[in-house]
């Protein structure tokens, strides 16, 4: 069981799907009965999940399972936070108005909503909500929706939001301040966090959602947002799919101080997937795994289980294909 409630009268209508029932259509190796397994894994207790990993790994060895596995591990100690940019060829997560409907494949779309579900609480900027109006729910699969954390250091952000009012799950508003006071903004409680020239400290805010139980976090966007996490070396993960697509001076993804020369700019370990018209660079940031780092030849843990021996053979028709 997971340490706190993720979704308070959660009005989506995935919600409700009894995810240990198989559906009497469903291909045991096909996709939406992995990803129940995946799911009740995820909120499988640590000292279960190693060998209920394994099992699932052995029985459905997909790109699909690669991909998913490793995020539906359960964390105990310290914070795991992913960050995902959808993007352009040329680097723009959005056009210069904001308008960023859609730049990727809805395979990716898709994506997004699994990875809400494998995590305890999404984070998305200011800037995100005032242009998307997001709900950041698990709409388009089933599983739980995370908590919906908002940064937002100068409260500028109306109460008018869908995130604020429409109680699908709940939703944290972060604002600048060391106050504990328990105030609300909509329906959404307020978290005080310190900030030095409106520039939170963000490792404090993990910290902080962490003692609240929200210990798996994705920062799902905007670029600024993805990009302090990045700056504050607090990813262990940083997902970006790239669109075939040219947006041209619009809002960009990832912008990280100049480097003086090639050979100092960093090249994590990764893996590549292939999701519909979209490409996926699944970069491991977190620097421990680096000698075990996923190539072809050397996978990780979890991903060589994924491939055994004894493994059944790939779904044919998943949109998601590894490709190294
Ligand atoms: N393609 C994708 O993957 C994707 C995903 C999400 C959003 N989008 C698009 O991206 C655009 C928004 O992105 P964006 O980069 O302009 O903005 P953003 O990252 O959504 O929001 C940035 C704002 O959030 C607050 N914030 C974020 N991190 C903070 C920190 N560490 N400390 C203090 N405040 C922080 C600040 O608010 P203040 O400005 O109030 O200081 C900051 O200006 C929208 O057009 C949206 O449609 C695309």
């Amino acid at each position: 069981m997971l340490g706190y409630q993720l979704t308070d009268g959660c009005a989506c209508e995935d919600s409700d799907l009894t995810l240990t029932t198989p559906h009497p259509d469903d291909d045991p190796q096909g996709e939406p009965a992995v990803w129940r397994s995946l799911i009740e894994l995820a909120a499988t207790e640590a000292e279960r999940w190693p060998q209920r990993a394994a099992g699932l790994a052995l029985a459905t060895s997909n790109d699909f399972v690669d991909l998913y596995l490793p995020l539906s591990r359960p964390v105990t100690e310290r914070a795991r936070v992913l960050g995902h940019l959808g993007q352009s060829i040329d680097g723009y997560i959005a056009a210069a108005s904001g308008d960023s409907s859609f730049v990727n494949d809805q395979e990716n779309i898709r994506h997004l909503h699994r990875l809400r579900a494998l995590h305890d609480a999404v984070i998305v900027g200011a800037g995100t909500v005032a242009a998307d109006d997001p709900r950041l729910t698990t709409r388009r699969v089933p599983g739980p929706s995370p908590v919906r954390v908002v940064l937002d250091p100068n409260r500028r952000l109306s109460e008018s939001f869908q995130v604020f009012r429409d109680g699908a799950a709940r939703t944290i508003l972060v604002v600048a301040g060391d106050s504990d006071a328990a105030e609300r903004h909509g329906d959404a409680g307020v978290l005080f966090v310190p900030a030095t020239d409106s520039l939170f400290d963000l490792r404090a805010l993990v910290n902080r959602l962490a003692g609240l139980g929200l210990r798996r976090l994705f920062v799902e966007g905007g670029g600024m947002t993805v990009t302090r996490f990045f700056e504050a070396g607090l990813l262990d993960r940083l997902q970006i799919a790239v669109a075939p697509m040219f947006i041209g001076r619009g809002r960009p993804g990832i912008r990280i101080p100049a480097q003086a020369s090639i050979t100092d700019c960093p090249r994590p370990p990764n893996r590549v997937f292939a999701m519909g018209q979209d490409i996926l660079f699944d970069c491991d940031l977190s620097g421990r795994d680096a000698a075990t780092a996923d190539k072809p030849a050397n996978r990780s843990a979890t991903a060589t289980i994924a491939s055994g021996a004894n493994a059944t053979p790939s779904v044919p028709e998943s949109p998601i294909k590894r490709i190294r």
